[in-house]
């Protein structure tokens, strides 16, 4: 028996997660949809990480900016802050674009089809098939990692990651109910993060089960295959925690083009490639195996000669393309230091300060 989006349909009215961007179960049944707004900003978010991380981003930026126009004239320094700890600061700086486009040229309402949506600053392929069918009802097959999985799975689909997405968005075409396509999308999602977990899949829950190859061969953990990843290279490098008598920490802002342009941060060396790998992404968290006598930059790379003191644990922090393994060092300085190229934050300021999580883990160590 072949999977139907009526059989999916049925259990996501009875388990369908409520989440702060969608419309509540009476709403949906009398045909009421999610606000475009909400909808595309929980969407860029949720691409960054997962849904109990995102909720606190969501409900901070909706009481901020309860609008695409409130969004849009919103200080920029303001966005980064409340996006900050997110990660992939150009999503942000391109959603605060994409707002102001809305706003500006289209008077705050969003395109209301996925080629429209597509021609937005920052909306991609899954961003705009998830808008236009959530928020406006069009047939789009929308494709997440939870959405890989669970059709990986019902076909069996031997192919690995990425060239299995081709194949995976056409089964899904296939399914698109045209008088629900957003609950369809929701609930592919739901089913991928609750029942068709990446391990132990809870297959006698699963309203699918009866049509899921990969459940009659047994074989449903082995899916997605996945195309092996090159090993991240390793950098190294050290940041500079320098503390005033009254607790200020000196920040910086850093470049705006390259990694956390125009994010907020402390004094750093230049970040240099080491030898050796990196910690896989799953499992237990290894530490970085390049050598420990490789050159460290030292305290020679500091902005200001002080009484810098290393930290015995330096941070690791992993981002997409490399990891990253950071000496942190430490400074006590007069009052009335000169604050250089940055300013001295207060002691209370400083966790709203636009810190990507890297420079929270680096005030962490030093003890802040
Ligand atoms: N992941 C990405 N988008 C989602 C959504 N709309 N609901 C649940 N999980 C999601």
């Amino acid at each position: 028996m072949p999977v139907a989006a009526a059989d999916l349909l049925a259990w996501y009215d009875r388990h369908a997660r409520t989440l702060p961007w969608r419309v509540g179960p009476a709403a949906r049944k009398a045909g009421g949809r999610a606000d475009p707004y909400r909808v595309w900003l929980s969407e860029v978010m949720l691409q960054q990480t997962t849904v109990a991380a995102v909720k606190d981003y969501f409900h901070r930026f909706t009481t901020l900016w309860p609008t695409v126009g409130a969004l849009a004239a919103a200080d920029d320094e303001a966005v980064m802050k409340a996006w900050a700890g997110l990660g992939y600061y150009a999503r942000a700086r391109n959603l605060k674009r994409c707002a102001e486009v809305v706003a500006r040229e289209r008077g705050g309402r969003f395109p209301e089809t996925e080629a429209g949506l597509l021609a937005l600053p920052g909306i991609g392929a899954y961003t705009a098939a998830a808008v236009a069918a959530i928020a406006f009802g069009a047939p789009a097959a929308v494709v997440d990692g939870n959405v890989e999985r669970v059709v990986t799975r019902v076909l069996a689909l031997a192919t690995p990651l990425p060239a299995a997405k081709a194949p995976v968005r056409a089964f899904v075409a296939t399914l698109v109910p045209p008088d629900r396509p957003g609950e369809f999308a929701e609930a592919m999602m739901d089913l991928g993060a609750t029942l068709c977990s990446p391990r132990r899949p809870a297959c006698a829950l699963c309203p699918w089960s009866g049509g899921c190859a990969a459940r009659a061969a047994g074989t449903q953990e082995n899916f997605p295959v996945k195309a092996p990843k090159p090993d991240r290279p390793v950098r190294r490098g050290a940041a500079f925690v320098a503390i005033r008598p009254d607790g200020a920490v000196l920040v910086e802002k850093r470049p705006e083009k390259g990694l956390l342009g125009g994010m907020t941060g402390v004094p750093t060396s230049a970040w240099v490639t080491a030898e050796g790998s990196a910690p896989k992404k799953r499992g237990r968290p290894a530490k970085a195996t390049a050598p420990a006598a490789l050159p460290a930059a030292g305290a020679g790379a500091a902005p200001f000669p002080a009484g810098w003191q290393r930290m015995t644990a330096p941070v690791e922090h992993t981002f997409t393309h490399f990891h990253l393994v950071l000496e942190v060092w430490l400074a006590h300085v007069p009052a009335g230091h000169p604050a250089g190229d940055g300013w001295w934050s207060p002691a209370g300021a400083l966790q709203g300060e636009a810190l990507p999580s890297v420079f929270r883990k680096v005030l962490a160590a030093a003890g802040l």
